[in-house]
């Protein structure tokens, strides 16, 4: 089992470099099987998620090879993945693999629009909230599909092809999102989306979608157009950069004090958050290479937060800057608007001595003087980065376990992070 030890109190000054996006990696890497042609992405992360959905998308039959190491000047650009689903020879994701990584069940909708069937599991339980997949499947069924649940498992039908229809979402979904833009891309006559997810991975996934032939206009909007074409073709792709990956380094900075370039990082992509830490006393600056983030001396402001899809502040920073918020001058109120149960990490937190309360969806968090380290351990991705910038201000040892769910969305989390100066280690065994 490994671990990350930390012991707080230093400062970080430095250089981060910011990696490609998990959330827009991973459905461009889906967007393969809507082609037999090569997809080629750049700067792809090297996360356990990513390798697993690379398994995932062999089991269909996609060919799946990655660039050997190259002489850039920059060793952190990521991978390039070549995907080829020239034939694809199995339309199954099985329950086994579905589970490890609910994403994968976005198979579900480019399966069933290239090859006319599909028999994807259901992902099963998560930490974070029930994350019902109703509005995939309704997305679906109004192109045309025919739906069977069968043991767990959705049995899609389309055997005269997908066709174009107008889609209305209930609630914001980027998934559902995703599902209902690539299967359209395929299918018969205009797709119009009402509601859509405007997140910038819809956009970065859309953007290679037009790169591989589709008609898609609106996307950023709540109304994406999408005109259906009989083929898609190969692209090549760059994925953009992780602006979750930005937001937590920007709030370990502003947690830890210190300076810090976040090399890569894009500041249109999280207006919501780097307004919040500036209301908070950070300084962040936009430069040539990335941002800037500076916290010298003075205290935190407390600032009131409430997560919302883009571009409101967004659900995957919400337990980092939660941490930030345990050592502010006052009390903050942090409400979650769209995961019902993201609050994992409260009762962590508190045994490094944080003062939190909560109630239903609303989180208060009275700052105290000090944090001090012990033992903690996380049930998802967002949490257990949360519990390591608790851990960088908190006085002495702090050990984060179940390091694997950090291992899924933040690369190399333990370099980036000392080469700035944190005394952050890896225990192995
Ligand atoms: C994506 O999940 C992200 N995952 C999540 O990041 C992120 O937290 C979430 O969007 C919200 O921004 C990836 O991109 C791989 P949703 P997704 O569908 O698409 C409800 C991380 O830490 N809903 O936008 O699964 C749902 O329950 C992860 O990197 C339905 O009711 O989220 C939630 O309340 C965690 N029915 C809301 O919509 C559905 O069919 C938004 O979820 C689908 C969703």
């Amino acid at each position: 089992m490994e671990r990350i030890r930390i012991i707080g109190g230093e400062r970080l000054n430095g250089t981060i470099p910011i990696s490609g996006a998990k959330n827009a990696a991973l459905p461009l890497m889906i967007a393969s099987l809507l082609t037999p042609d090569t997809l080629t992405l750049k700067n792809v992360p090297n996360l356990a998620d990513v390798h697993l959905l690379g398994r995932i998308l062999r089991n269909h039959g996609v060919d799946l090879s990655m660039d050997g190491k190259r002489s850039t000047p920059s060793p952190h650009q990521g991978e390039t993945f070549h995907l080829s689903a020239r034939d694809i020879v199995d339309t199954t994701a099985p329950y086994d693999m579905v589970r490890k990584m609910r994403a994968s069940f976005w198979v579900l909708g480019p399966l069933v629009a290239r090859m006319g069937q599909a028999r994807v599991s259901l992902p099963g339980g998560c930490a974070i909230g029930t994350r019902p997949v109703d509005f995939h499947l309704m997305a679906l069924e109004k192109l045309g599909a025919e739906l069977d649940l069968i043991s767990g498992y959705v049995h899609a039908k389309a055997t005269r092809g997908l066709a174009g229809a107008r889609i209305s979402f209930p609630k914001v979904s980027v998934g559902a999102t995703h599902t209902a833009m690539m299967a359209a891309s395929l299918a018969k006559g205009e797709t119009l989306i009402e509601n859509a997810a405007c997140e910038p991975e819809i956009v970065d996934v859309a953007q290679c979608l037009v790169k591989m032939g589709a008609k898609i206009e609106g996307y950023g909007t709540p109304r994406i157009m999408i005109q259906g074409v009989d083929a898609l073709e190969g692209a090549v792709h760059t994925v953009l950069p992780d602006r979750i990956e930005t937001g937590t380094y920007a709030m370990a900075v502003a947690a830890a004090g210190g300076e810090v370039l976040l090399e890569g990082a894009r500041a249109d992509l999280l207006e919501a958050a780097i307004e919040t830490l500036r209301q908070s006393g950070v300084e962040i600056a936009s430069t040539n290479s990335g941002l800037k983030v500076v916290r010298n001396g003075a205290g935190l402001t407390p600032v009131n937060v409430e997560t919302k899809p883009f571009p409101g502040f967004p659900t995957d920073l919400q337990a980092q800057f939660m941490a930030l918020m345990c050592r502010a001058d006052g009390a903050s109120v942090i409400r979650e608007t769209i995961f019902e149960n993201r609050f994992m990490h409260v009762q962590e937190l508190a045994r490094l001595g944080a003062n939190i309360s909560i109630s239903g969806d609303t989180a208060t968090v009275r700052g105290v003087k000090t944090l001090r380290g012990a033992e903690v351990m996380a049930t998802d991705l967002r949490a257990s980065v949360s519990l390591v910038i608790a851990g960088l201000i908190a006085q002495g040892e702090t050990i984060v376990n179940r390091v694997y769910h950090l291992d899924r969305g933040f690369e190399r989390l333990e370099e980036k992070l000392s080469a700035c100066g944190a005394r952050i280690e890896r225990l192995t065994g």
